[in-house]
C-alpha cells in the first residue's frame, strides 16, 4: 500500500488468487489421448507464433503440478484458478470420453484441496478441439451445443468438489482476434465468421451457465471479462467511431446480451443475422459474480484496410513503459470496477491482473534473485486503484494475480512473462520473483 494512504478494509471473505490456463501451462499435448486443439495448429503454421514456438512442453505443468501446488500453498493464497482443457476429456471435442484425460483433472483438483487451495475451474481457456474447427468451430451454431455437452461431462465428473466455475474466459479476445482479426487461432478474418462466433460463444455460456445450476449443488457461476476503456488514437475526433465500434466488440458484445439481455445498439444489426427467437433468453442466465482480466485501457484509430475499418491505435508514448509493453493507467482499473458494479450489478473478482517482463529485470542475477521491480510497481500502483474503487462502492470480492508461473503467452510465444514464479524453460526450475515475494506479504498483511 502507498505511503500515507488510509488502510482499506477487504471483506473477510475477500478471495485471493493465482490464475493460469491450460494450453498456457500444461504441455503434454501429445499425451494420455488428449486430442490437438486449434493453438496445436496454429503453433504449427509458419508466422501462427512468435519465434515458431510451441505449447508442447510449456511449464510441464501437466506433470509438474504437485510442485506446483506446493508454490501456489507457498504463497498464502486462498484459490487457484485453472482451466480444463477440452481436447483432454473429449479428443475429437464430442463423443468418445478420453479416461485418462478425465482423471488429469481428479488429480489436480484433490491435490488443490489437499493443500487448503479452492479451485476455480474455467471450462474454456481458448483451446477448442480442433476436430469441432474443422466443423466450423464458433461460426457453426452445433458448437454452442457441443460445449454444453462438455459442461455437462465437466460438471458432474467434478462438481462434487469443485464449486467455482466460469464458463469462458476473455470472450473478445478469442472471438475478435481469431475470427476478425489474424492474432489469433483458427485466424479467420472475416466479419460474418466474427458476428456468428460472437453470437454462438454467447449461446454456450447461456447453455453452460444452465448445465453447471442443474449439474453441481451450491454452484457459484461466472464468466471472465476482458473490459479495457477504448480511447480514440491521439484523442482525435476522426478516431471516435473506430473507439465506438472497437468498444461494441471488445466491451459490450459479451457483457450486454449475457446481464442486459441484447447486443449494443451499434452492432446489433450486424449479428442480427444470426438470431434466432429465444436465443437472447438463453444467453442472459443468472449468474453469481462476474470475472474481470484487467490489464490497461486499449486505443482505436481509423483504418478501412481492415475487417471492420479500424484498428488497434497506440497508446500516448507518455504511458508506455518498455518492459511491460502494455500502458499503465491504473484509474482506468478503479474506473472499469467501478463502471462494471453500476452497470451489472453483479459481485466482481479480479480474475487476471498483471504485468509482462522481458529477459532483463525477469531473469534471475548471479545471486538467483528476480528484482522484477517493475512488476512491482505495477502491482503496487493497480492495488491501490483497486482499494480505491472498493473504497467508492465497487463490490469486489476477490483478486487473482496472472499468472503463477512465466508461461506460453499465446501468440508472443515465450517472450513476455508473467508469472509470480520464474521459469527457466531449459530446466523447469521455477524461482519465486520480488513481485512475488511482495504478494505473499501483501496477502499476509491484509490478513492481519
Ligand atoms: C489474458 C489471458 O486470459 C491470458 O491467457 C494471457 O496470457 C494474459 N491475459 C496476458 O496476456
Amino acid at each position: 500500500m502507498g505511503a500515507g494512504k488510509k488502510r482499506i478494509s477487504l471483506r473477510p471473505d475477500f478471495v485471493w488468487g493465482v490464475s493460469t490456463s491450460a494450453f498456457q501451462v500444461e504441455g503434454a499435448t501429445k499425451e494420455d489421448g488428449r486430442g490437438p486443439s486449434i493453438w496445436d495448429t496454429r503453433c504449427r503454421l509458419a508466422g501462427g507464433v512468435w519465434t515458431g514456438a510451441n505449447a508442447d512442453v510449456a511449464c510441464d505443468h501437466y506433470h509438474r503440478w504437485p510442485e506446483d501446488v506446493r508454490l501456489i500453498k507457498d504463497l498464502g493464497v486462498d484459490a487457484y484458478r485453472f482451466s480444463i482443457a477440452w481436447p483432454r476429456l473429449l479428443p475429437k471435442g464430442k463423443g468418445a470420453v478420453n479416461q485418462k484425460g478425465l482423471d488429469f483433472y481428479d488429480r489436480l483438483i484433490d491435490g488443490v484441496l489437499e493443500a487448503g487451495i479452492t479451485p476455480w475451474v474455467c471450462l474454456y481457456h481458448w483451446d477448442l478441439p480442433q476436430a469441432l474447427d474443422d466443423l466450423g468451430g464458433w461460426t457453426n451454431r452445433d458448437c454452442a451445443g457441443w460445449f454444453a455437452d462438455y459442461a455437462v461431462l465437466a460438471a458432474k465428473r467434478y462438481g462434487d468438489r469443485v464449486k467455482h466455475f466460469a464458463t469462458f474466459n476473455e470472450f473478445s479476445v478469442f472471438t475478435m482476434f481469431g475470427y476478425a482479426i489474424d492474432w489469433a487461432a483458427p485466424g479467420v478474418t472475416d466479419r460474418a465468421a466474427h458476428m456468428k462466433a460472437i453470437h454462438h460463444v454467447n449461446l454456450a455460456h447461456g447453455m453452460g451457465v444452465d448445465v453447471l445450476r442443474d449439474h453441481v449443488p451450491g454452484v457459484s457461476i461466472g464468466a471472465i471479462h476482458n473490459r479495457q476503456i477504448v480511447r480514440p488514437e491521439g484523442g482525435l475526433a476522426e478516431n471516435q467511431a473506430a473507439a465506438d465500434l472497437l468498444d461494441a466488440h471488445w466491451n459490450g458484445v459479451f457483457c450486454d446480451p449475457q446481464h442486459l439481455g441484447h447486443y449494443p445498439e451499434i452492432m446489433a444489426r450486424d449479428v442480427e443475422p444470426y438470431v434466432q427467437a429465444g436465443d437472447l433468453a438463453r444467453i442472459c442466465r443468472p449468474t453469481d459474480w462476474m470475472g474481470l482480466n484487467h490489464y490497461g485501457p486499449i486505443y482505436a484509430k481509423a483504418d478501412p484496410a481492415t475487417t471492420w475499418g479500424y484498428g488497434w491505435g497506440a497508446p500516448p508514448e507518455s504511458a508506455n513503459h518498455p518492459e511491460v509493453g502494455w500502458p499503465i493507467f491504473p484509474e482506468v482499473f478503479k474506473d472499469e470496477l467501478l463502471t462494471l458494479t453500476r452497470r451489472y450489478g453483479l459481485p466482481i473478482y479480479v480474475t487476471e491482473n498483471g504485468c509482462g517482463g522481458g529477459a532483463g529485470s525477469d531473469t534471475p542475477d548471479e545471486n538467483g534473485e528476480v528484482k522484477d521491480t517493475h512488476r512491482l510497481a505495477y502491482f503496487r500502483e493497480y492495488q491501490q486503484a483497486m482499494l480505491d474503487a472498493v473504497a467508492e462502492g465497487a463490490d469486489l470480492r476477490g483478486y487473482f494475480v496472472w499468472a503463477l508461473l512465466d508461461n506460453f503467452e499465446w501468440g508472443s510465444g515465450y517472450g513476455p512473462r508473467f508469472g509470480l514464479y520464474h521459469v527457466d524453460f531449459e530446466t523447469q526450475k521455477r524461482t519465486l520473483k520480488n513481485s512475488g515475494k511482495w504478494y505473499r506479504d501483501m496477502i499476509k498483511g491484509h490478513r492481519t
